[in-house]
């Protein structure tokens, strides 16, 4: 397939940024060929102000996930008072588009509220704090939102257990009392544990799966794990993914690629992007959605994008480098990846 790239200059960045011609059809969307939901984060400030952004979500996803606007910090920034406005936007332009909705995460160590960082108390104390929260978002929602990542990122990648304020004071068993809370606020919804890196390091999706399969046969409600497969052009290898997906289908869980992004500059310093790294991504993006279609039917539940264009990604900023790992450029056109996954899903 015949792709051009080229550079431009965007009048108020002061580096060129690249801009490409595919010329390949983007009618029907990513999702129109496939039975599984093809997702992406979203912030409703964008879907809201920017024409370009909202028509893209519109028109090539049919599952939505907050990148932020759900998070703890957004929703509780007082104790015991809950923000929902942003979140109601969201969901109202999910409803108004047909989009499902993937909740983005009710458990987690990162972007928790200032007053919850500072909070001290009893074991007991923090149980309630982590009741009430669960229970209040995962009601406020109700049957719009028949999904969530109900705990995030809980272990590290040697498969110890991470040790984050819940676990600091709940113990391990905030894991369980997570999910069962959800269940108990929403019996129809499909529950997740999402982490990264479960391709790349054996140990830790071995603890994920060893923790959660103790779980199940407990009978506690967990239904699926997200991988999130922040990956690079060049790392993990395609046996890697392919092992840890199927080694979780395997385990009876529904399996969601859940944050994918293909880091064109995974070591810093400058980017060159030249037909050779771009067609290296697009590699990623097709092996990515092969082993995906490959898996059983009834463990498939949604391929996800951590954002749309590559002005949405996290990882320049989170990381301070050059990176273009999303679909579409920076004026919202595809991107070699998106010809080579749409052709890929079409498939
Ligand atoms: O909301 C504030 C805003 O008030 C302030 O003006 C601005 C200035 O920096 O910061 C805003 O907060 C930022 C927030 O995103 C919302 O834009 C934070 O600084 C920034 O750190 C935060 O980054 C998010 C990151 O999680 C935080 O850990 C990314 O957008 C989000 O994409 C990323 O998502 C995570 C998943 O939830 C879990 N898996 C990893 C993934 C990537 O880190």
């Amino acid at each position: 397939m015949p792709f051009r790239s080229l550079l431009i200059c965007v009048a108020l960045l002061t580096a060129c940024v690249p801009e490409y011609n595919s010329d390949c059809n983007t009618e029907g969307g990513l999702y129109e060929n496939v039975d599984f939901k093809i997702g992406t984060a979203v912030a409703p400030l964008e879907l809201k102000f920017n024409q370009s952004y909202s028509n893209l979500v519109k028109d090539q996803f049919n599952q939505i996930t907050p990148g932020n606007a759900f998070k703890p910090d957004a929703l509780q920034p007082i104790q015991g008072s809950f923000s929902f406005n942003q979140a109601d936007e969201l969901v109202t332009f999910a409803l108004e588009n047909h989009k499902q909705i993937h909740g983005h995460c009710l458990v987690w160590h990162n972007q928790i509220p200032f007053w919850l960082k500072e909070f001290s108390g009893s074991k007991e104390q923090w149980v309630t704090i982590l009741e009430k929260h669960i229970k209040t978002v995962v009601r406020h929602f109700g049957e719009n939102v028949k999904a969530w990542d109900v705990v995030n990122e809980a272990f590290e990648d040697d498969g110890s257990y991470r040790e984050t304020i819940w676990y600091k004071n709940i113990g391990k068993e905030y894991i369980q009392l997570a999910f069962e809370f959800a269940h108990k606020a929403n019996p129809n919804a499909l529950l997740f544990y999402n982490d990264y890196n479960i391709a790349a390091k054996t140990k830790k999706c071995e603890a994920i799966l060893e923790h959660l399969n103790e779980l199940v046969e407990n009978g506690v409600p967990v239904h699926g794990i997200g991988m999130q497969l922040h990956i690079s052009i060049n790392y993990p290898s395609e046996s890697k993914i392919e092992t840890a997906a199927k080694t979780i289908a395997n385990n009876g869980f529904l399996v969601h690629f859940s944050e994918v992004d293909v880091s064109v500059n995974p070591n810093g310093g400058g980017v060159n992007l030249s037909d050779r790294i771009l067609n290296r991504q697009s590699e990623k993006y097709v092996q990515l959605a092969e082993i995906y279609k490959m898996l059983p039917v009834e463990n498939q539940y949604a391929f996800t994008t951590w954002g749309v264009s590559d002005l949405d990604s996290w990882i320049p900023s989170y990381f301070g480098r050059e990176d273009y790992p999303l679909l579409f450029d920076y004026n919202y056109e595809p991107k070699p990846a998106y010809c080579a996954l749409n052709e890929t899903l079409g498939q």
